[in-house]
């Protein structure tokens, strides 16, 4: 089954083909990072019109990549009879985005008379983990533990086997990319500030130069709803704290800087790794599964193949292509046999507050 692939939650424009759930035949990702730098945050206008405007070349691109010649630029007709289905990402994310990539994918499905499938754009990113040529086949895996970590989302994941999706914990306010961006803004590191602050911290004498909040919630907190604490972390005290410590302390050099970044960043992954912890102590699982653009932070792979490694679990990781925002997880979950699918995929609206295993 031959999958094309739509991608337009937040601020990257994205199209993939892929084969069988896994051969990824090509992945395209516009990355709309320069259009929201002068904001330091995404702008949800500025976001959904870019979508509007590259879209259909982005998936014209994916086609030329998927079934053309090197450098093809221009789609040949019959490449599109070898789609069998088109999937997109119905939520979570900014609704407007969704929206252009709903619309756009509808639109082709009717067109090509090929079945649509919605999909869950968090279970997306635990697929995409699998899309790696060494990795088990996800009904193999299981049972799974499934961290996504991104700009939008941190949350934990029980993934007995591929379909199935129960959320065990997850942040009570920022997320964890959030919270790298935040600091990076305070500490003058510019945006995206995940990257930024995994590049300094390594250059750091120490990680230990500020102590600063475990990103532990206190049992009670309402937020947690039926959650455990020990599954959830929160990380806007961190912040805070990095705030005001900087109004005490400016970091006046760039050795000071890196110190900072690093010992904010030890308190991210520290928090994160010891939730995984928490969760694979039961034995339950026989892998963790991790996705999202923080999963590319070097420190936080480091900590998880400790964890795993103690735990005797196989820890998966998405390729540093697949980690971020991209359509190959789409098509890919869809091509798994994922999503929703038949007449329920054409009524679909985008959901802009979806969560792992919702509907
Ligand atoms: O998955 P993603 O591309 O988009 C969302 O769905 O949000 O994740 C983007 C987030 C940003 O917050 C970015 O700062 C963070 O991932 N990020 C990182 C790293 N690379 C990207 N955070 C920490 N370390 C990194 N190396
Ligand atoms: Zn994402």
């Amino acid at each position: 089954m031959t999958v094309l692939g739509i991608e337009t939650s937040c601020d990257e424009s994205a199209a993939a083909v892929v084969e069988n759930g896994r051969d990824v035949l090509s992945s395209v990702v516009f990355s709309q990072v320069p259009l929201h730098l002068p904001y330091g945050g995404v702008v949800p206008e500025i976001a959904s019109r870019s979508h509007v405007e590259k879209i259909s070349g982005v998936i014209r691109e994916a086609l030329c990549g998927a079934f053309g010649a090197p450098g093809a630029t221009e789609v040949s007709p019959d490449w599109w009879s070898r789609i069998d289905a088109v999937a997109v990402t119905y939520g979570p994310g900014l609704a407007s985005s969704l929206i252009v990539g709903l619309s756009a994918a509808k639109g082709l499905a009717l067109r090509l008379g090929r079945p649509l499938i919605g999909i869950n754009h968090i279970e997306a990113h635990i697929h995409s983990v699998f899309l790696s040529p060494d990795a088990p086949a996800p009904r193999e895996a299981g049972p799974v533990l499934a961290l996504v970590v991104s700009g939008g989302h941190s949350c934990w994941v029980d993934m007995p086997q591929p379909g199935a999706y129960t959320i065990i914990g997850q942040t009570l306010d920022d997320a964890a990319g959030e919270a790298f961006d935040k600091a990076a803004k305070l500490l003058g590191l510019g945006y995206p500030g995940g990257p930024a602050i995994d590049r300094v911290a390594r250059q750091a004498a120490r990680r230990d130069a500020v102590a600063f909040p475990k990103g532990r919630p206190k049992p009670g907190n309402p937020a947690l709803g039926a959650l455990q604490a020990e599954l959830c972390v929160s990380f806007s005290g961190l912040k805070t704290a990095l705030m005001y410590h900087l109004r005490e302390q400016p970091a006046k050099d760039e050795a000071r800087v890196a110190e900072v970044a690093a010992a904010y960043q030890e308190a991210i992954v520290e928090a994160l790794a010891e939730r995984c912890e928490r969760a694979l102590a039961g034995g339950r699982y026989r892998a963790l599964a991790v996705g999202g653009g923080v999963s590319l932070n070097r420190r936080l792979r480091e900590r998880l193949a400790q964890v795993t490694e103690r735990a005797g679990v196989r820890l998966l990781l998405a390729e540093p292509r697949f980690c971020g925002d991209n359509a190959a997880m789409i098509a890919g979950l869809a091509g798994a046999g994922g999503g929703v699918r038949g007449e329920a995929a054409m009524r679909l609206d985008v959901s802009p507050a979806l969560e792992a295993g919702g509907c």
